[in-house]
């Protein structure tokens, strides 16, 4: 059985492949050029619709619940730093999303706006998921009995929903990565 932490461990592969594009992005813009409108909304609904709507959800849904119960105090105040974190990202999601829906141009302060909070938002996340990484995940594996654990991928894939949407979202970074990592 693939480890549901091994699972996520993959989400993260992904998510981080977007926000090395995001970076690219915000480093184009900050440097005065044009904004790329529709890489931009791919991005954005990339982020929203697997990190925020799949990913986060079954982290704060299944496994923090899971290792804040089974584990120690230093476990629990984790989890409660991450819980912090997930919201963070949710916020400043919901900025970035005014900015990459403006109704007219973007004037170049909402453009340096636009690279900051792109380059804060790819922070936390990598910083967040480095966290995850090196100090959740390991909690869970040593906490929550493998048992507990045997359904998670399982109530994973209801948060997934599309089976397919992951390869397409996958297919669709491949194309980013290629125009803005090259
Ligand atoms: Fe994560």
């Amino acid at each position: 059985m693939q480890r549901p932490t091994d699972t996520l461990r993959g989400d993260h592969a992904i998510t981080s492949r977007g926000i090395e594009v995001l970076r690219a992005i915000a480093t184009h813009v900050r440097g005065g050029g044009e904004f790329p409108t529709e890489d931009a909304a791919t991005l954005l609904r990339f982020l929203r619709e697997f990190l925020l709507a799949v990913h986060l959800r079954k982290e704060s849904e299944v496994l923090c619940p899971a290792v804040a119960m089974g584990g120690d105090e230093r476990a629990a105040a984790l989890v409660g730093d991450l819980v912090r974190m997930h919201e963070e990202v949710g916020e400043l999601l919901h900025t970035l999303v005014l900015f990459w829906e403006p109704v007219g141009e973007l004037t170049t302060d909402e453009q340096q706006g636009f690279a900051d909070t792109a380059t804060t938002f790819a922070s936390l996340v990598a910083r967040m998921q480095g966290i995850e990484e090196e100090r959740l995940f390991p909690a869970c594996d040593a906490t929550v009995p493998a048992d507990d654990q045997l359904s998670w991928n399982e109530q994973f894939a209801q948060f997934d929903r599309d089976p397919a949407a992951i390869a397409a979202w996958r297919a669709r970074l491949d194309v980013l990565a290629a125009r803005w990592l090259a």
